[in-house]
């Protein structure tokens, strides 16, 4: 439920501000959050997965006011490494809520998880199983754990992404017998209380497939646990994943079809298991916020470049780019591009959204047809960059990274401010 729309002077208005006058007050680029966006799609996954605890993943892009709408939304919040935590305390999340993951947290991140009490941590090898035990042990409070397995799943995504297949680092293998040895070494250590199984395997998932196959598999191995060790873990979590449209070429899953799927399925292995049906949870951080974010940019150079055959191709380089946006370049991701900031009859031509950045793989939007007029100081909008983009930017250049500006009902509110060159230099201690 996007409040995106063009207005009569065919500007972009989100929010139901006019992002002409949002660049002329905060600049460009800037990410635009659209605030309703945001909420409805918390709530529409919460409503879907009723009867599940919904944990926002706040790696896609978290700051303290995201972190509070997702409270407020009844979400819960899954943050991956101390920065994270650290919003999401400041935000004034109960650490109740809160689920803590990494392959390789650190001993103080892990002392600061157990102090305040977040809800779960999910551990990862078992070196983290020793280091948490003798942490606990030492801190005279007790944790809360899920064993992170591995359901060998190939899932059909880009390979940097998926994280179910055995080749890779995260969590226990469930065919190699570490997924079980490891539930076993949390549930012998005194002060770690096993909670239950976690399986995640991978990030933008069309293929509903993938999910109910490692589910089947995670579920057997829960079973076992309950038949072999007379443990009854009362949680699983499934993980996030859920794919989202960034062309139009692409089918996104109904969150509600796949929570009914899910169920029914774990609820039938429990009855062939004859085991307790555990509280299940997921973990979606991108179809939530993907969606309701775009860029926006100022038009600088455009650029006419001869192709084979006497095509041309319109390279339209903006004031951002690999900067603010990585995920074009880094994973081959699609994203198209619409001018926000007027009407145009131009005749579209084959267009290259391409940033300022000092190298060719530069590129925003690969392949997309722009209006023939596109000119310097028109402003682009770019959808779908709410997840994986602010959190992945960098300073690379000394680019200073776009602020996020939060919209809804007429009024635009920095939550994130831009940065400046004084931030920049700040660390420059030299
Ligand atoms: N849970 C765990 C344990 C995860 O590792 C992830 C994502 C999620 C949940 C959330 O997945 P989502 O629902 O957002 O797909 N930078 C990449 C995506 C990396 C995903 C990492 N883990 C990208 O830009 O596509």
């Amino acid at each position: 439920s996007s409040t995106a729309r063009k207005n009569e002077a065919g500007a972009l208005e989100i929010g139901g501000v006019d992002v002409r006058d949002l660049v002329a007050e905060h600049g460009s680029p800037a990410y635009v959050l659209d605030e309703h966006d945001f909420r409805s799609r918390a709530r529409a996954f919460r409503d879907a997965f009723a009867g599940y605890d919904v944990y926002y993943a706040g790696k896609a892009f978290l700051c303290t006011t995201v972190a509070r709408w997702v409270a407020q939304e009844g979400l819960f919040l899954d943050v991956c490494s101390g920065g994270e935590l650290s919003v999401a305390l400041r935000a004034g999340v109960e650490p109740a809520r809160i689920g803590f993951h990494g392959n390789n947290k650190t001993v103080p991140e892990l002392r600061r998880a157990v102090e305040v009490g977040v809800g779960r941590i999910i551990v990862d090898s078992f070196a983290e199983i020793d280091r948490l035990a003798a942490l606990v042990a030492e801190l005279g409070r007790p944790a809360a754990v899920l064993v992170r397995v591995t359901a060998g799943v190939e899932a059909h995504t880009h390979e940097y992404i998926a994280t179910a297949h055995e080749d890779q680092k995260f969590g226990f293998s469930i065919s190699s017998g570490d997924a079980y040895d490891a539930v076993r070494r949390v549930q012998e250590a005194p002060g770690l209380e096993l909670r239950g199984l976690h399986s995640h395997i991978g990030s933008q998932i069309f293929d509903t497939s993938g999910f109910e196959v490692a589910a089947r598999r995670v579920l057997a191995l829960h079973a076992r646990v309950s038949d072999e060790l007379g443990v009854q873990m009362p949680e699983m979590d499934l993980g996030g994943g859920f794919g989202i449209a960034y062309t139009t070429q692409d089918d996104p899953a109904d969150p509600a079809q796949l929570a009914t799927e899910l169920t029914k399925i774990v609820e039938h292995e429990c009855r062939a298991f004859e085991v307790p049906v555990p509280r299940l949870s997921v973990e979606p951080g991108r179809a939530i916020v993907g969606p309701s974010m775009c860029t926006v940019y100022e038009v600088g150079t455009v650029k006419q470049v001869g192709l084979d055959a006497g095509a041309v191709r319109t390279y339209v380089s903006v004031d951002g780019g690999m900067s603010d946006n990585i995920r074009t370049a880094l994973y081959d991701a699609d994203y198209s591009c619409t001018l926000a900031s007027r009407r145009t009859g131009a005749v579209p031509v084959l267009g290259r959204v391409v940033g300022k950045h000092c190298e060719a793989g530069d590129i925003v939007v690969k392949d997309e047809f722009v209006p023939g007029d596109l000119a310097a100081g028109d402003l682009l909008a770019v959808p779908g960059t709410g997840a994986y983009c602010r959190s992945m930017a960098s300073n690379y250049n000394h680019a200073l990274r776009p602020p996020v500006v939060a919209v809804a009902a007429g009024l635009a509110r920095v939550v994130v401010r831009r940065e400046t060159e004084d931030d920049l230099l700040a660390t420059d201690v030299g």
